[in-house]
């Protein structure tokens, strides 16, 4: 075992625990996009990377951003990172373990004493899980230079728009597009992030290589039917919007189940007016199909959508399909993924590639560089849920083999 410093795996998992302490609610972690919460994680994140010998500030989407110079100021960089917000009711490494451990892995650089003959930056993303206004990948977005200005109308559940709320926060929307990197400053980006699925667990490894981030479609369906009494319409009469709403779940379902690793959620409804005498005049609810193969996820989308319509028809309702996010799957450049399959080997561990079900920043960022990305086992695969878990012996692993990974990374010539 070398004798060099290596990354504390005990930090690490202090550093996931004090960002969990930033919750909009004590019990229930949940951080969404430019809320207090977020600005009590971007202090702590910005701290721990001047701790680790980094340049660190807020760009103009609010991720955080810290650059850690090579041999020689101003060279291009190596862009590593994750995303810093979480979904409602959320687990603890989701996004965090990955800003984290880069953060982690810098330090110990620092520690060294040691530059590289490119720089580091590390990014902590401001919104990859799209709660507060419904479009996911915003921080990664700008990053790239891909952020649609149109979506700084979008309002979140209170009504607040995306341009107020950054504002809010001292940010300027109007700014937004200086965070985006330049591609000769940027020679790749690479993410450590938990599996979120249990094939590692399963095959009793720590870590895996990814091979590509599944494509996803997002809906967000508006089912309008007529508000009634509960007691006095007779059933043959009602346009029962949550009747159709559940009808088309099944549909869905249906569908999303009938293809080996196509999969269909709905994972909110609404119904107003929401009371147990009432039949429902309103149902609102989200899509979220994903699959390895693009074609086979937009030939699901296609169907769901007649699917939806046909319901709709049958049970006199209205049906408004709107699409929220559409994100084709994103593939890892090979020779990124033969650069951290080596560094696991070099652990003496076996190298595992795998595909990811869950979406990631890499789908934004494969727009501006070449992506990989390192997975982490995690407890039973469970994620976007408070039992979220790793294992320390796993932090400590995974960090060893990302800096390995960092140390010997070899730019090659990207074909962005
Ligand atoms: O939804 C996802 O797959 C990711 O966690 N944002
Ligand atoms: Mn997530
Ligand atoms: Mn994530």
């Amino acid at each position: 075992m070398s004798q060099e410093i290596q990354p504390s795996a005990q930090r690490i998992w202090e550093h996931c625990e004090a960002l969990a302490r930033c919750s909009e609610a004590p019990d229930k972690l949940t951080r969404i996009f430019l809320s207090r919460e977020q600005r009590a994680a971007n202090e702590l994140t910005l701290g721990w990377m001047r701790e680790a010998g980094m340049h660190a500030g807020l760009d103009a989407i609010g991720n955080c951003v810290g650059r850690y110079e090579g041999k020689q100021p101003g060279l291009p960089a190596l862009l590593l990172g994750s995303h810093l917000d979480t979904v409602r009711d959320a687990g603890k490494y989701d996004g965090m373990l990955g800003v984290v451990a880069a953060i982690e892995c810098v330090h110990t650089l620092n520690q060294r004493g040691k530059r590289l003959p490119f720089a580091i930056e590390v990014v902590g993303f401001a919104d990859e899980e799209g709660v507060r206004f419904g479009a996911t990948l915003l921080g990664s977005r700008a990053l790239a230079g891909t952020f649609d200005p149109g979506l700084l109308n979008k309002t979140d559940h209170d009504g607040i728009t995306m341009r107020e709320a950054l504002s809010r926060a001292d940010l300027d929307p109007a700014r937004i597009a200086s965070a985006a990197k330049k591609r000769e400053d940027v020679l790749a980006y690479a993410e450590l992030h938990i599996e979120q699925g249990p094939v590692l667990e399963a095959e009793h490894l720590p870590v895996g290589v990814v091979t590509a981030i599944n494509g996803a479609n997002r809906f967000v369906v508006e089912i309008g039917g007529m508000a009634g009494h509960a007691g006095t319409v007779p059933m043959n009469l009602r346009q029962d919007a949550l009747a159709a709403a559940a009808e088309c779940v099944l549909a869905i379902e249906k569908r999303c189940g009938s293809v080996p690793e196509l999969v269909g959620t709905v994972g909110s409804i609404e119904v107003q007016p929401g009371a147990t005498n009432v039949i429902p005049g309103k149902a609102v609810f989200t899509i979220d199909i994903r699959s390895p193969r693009d074609a086979e996820r937009l030939a699901a989308a296609a169907d769901v959508k007649v699917a939806i319509q046909s319901i709709c028809e049958r049970r006199r309702v209205t049906a408004s399909i709107k699409q929220s996010h559409e994100g084709k799957t994103a593939t890892c450049a090979p020779w990124l993924m033969e650069q951290i399959g080596e560094a696991i080997a070099a652990e003496n561990l076996p190298v595992r590639q795998l595909s990811s079900g869950a979406g990631h920043d890499g789908m934004a960022i494969i727009e501006l560089t070449d992506i990989g990305m390192l997975f982490v086992r995690c407890k039973g695969g469970i994620s976007h849920n408070p039992a979220e878990a790793i294992m320390l012996e796993d932090a400590q692993i995974s960090s060893r083999v990302f800096l390995r990974f960092i140390e010997n990374f070899k730019p090659v010539r990207s074909r962005h």
